[in-house]
């Protein structure tokens, strides 16, 4: 078996000010994160000479793996978060606010419904596919930085979870999400107060 480790990027200015979207850099929290996730990552994978770590083209993912030391990093612009279009950079309070019937679609049918000029996580799921067949392909131990609806999908994927819940899967910050993929089947394994 190997470890498939999945995480997102370490709490974001943007994060905190309660806006999606956007290309902002870590807080101080965040920051914190990414040093321990690095001390996580350095020792569970000690041995595991060909490991890698996978982010999007986003700085906050970029910059929560820039601490980590002896792998080879790679950036997929497939695993940048869902892209919120005209609503990027906006509050969800704004949104519900200057554009109501948006507001109410999502609601209403949040895997399907495509913000304007932007995507649908059916979208998100779609341009995945490249990156779970080389992760499928991948033989040493891979950890994928990136966000929470990139990771909503990837994590259903092996987790063998219907689409329908896919939107609605809890991936919070500060959490790593270990998927063993073995011959038996997929175990999975949650850790989220590092050291
Ligand atoms: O910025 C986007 C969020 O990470 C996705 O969350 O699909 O629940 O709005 P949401």
């Amino acid at each position: 078996p190997r470890p498939i480790l999945l995480t997102r990027h370490g709490e974001s200015r943007d994060n905190v000010r309660g806006r999606i979207g956007g290309d902002t850099a870590l807080s101080e929290a965040g920051e914190l994160y990414a040093k321990k996730l690095a001390n996580f990552v350095e020792k569970r994978l000690k041995f595991e000479k060909t490991a890698s770590i996978w982010t999007s083209t986003l700085q906050r993912t970029i910059l929560t793996a820039s601490p980590i030391v002896g792998f080879p990093t790679i950036q997929w612009r497939a695993l940048d978060e869902i892209n919120a279009g005209v609503c990027d950079g906006m509050s969800y309070e704004e949104i519900k606010r200057n554009m109501p019937e948006e507001y109410e679609s999502r609601k209403k049918d949040k895997l399907r419904y495509r913000y304007p000029r932007g995507e649908s996580y059916l979208d998100v799921i779609q341009r995945l596919e490249p990156v779970i067949i080389e992760l499928e392909r991948q033989r040493a131990p891979v950890v994928v930085i990136s966000h929470q609806a990139v990771l909503r999908a990837l994590y259903a994927y092996f987790a063998d979870k219907p689409l329908i819940e896919i939107p609605h899967i809890e991936v919070p910050l500060h959490t790593i999400i270990e998927i063993q993929m073995g011959v038996t089947g997929v175990q999975e394994k949650r850790q989220s107060n590092l050291r």
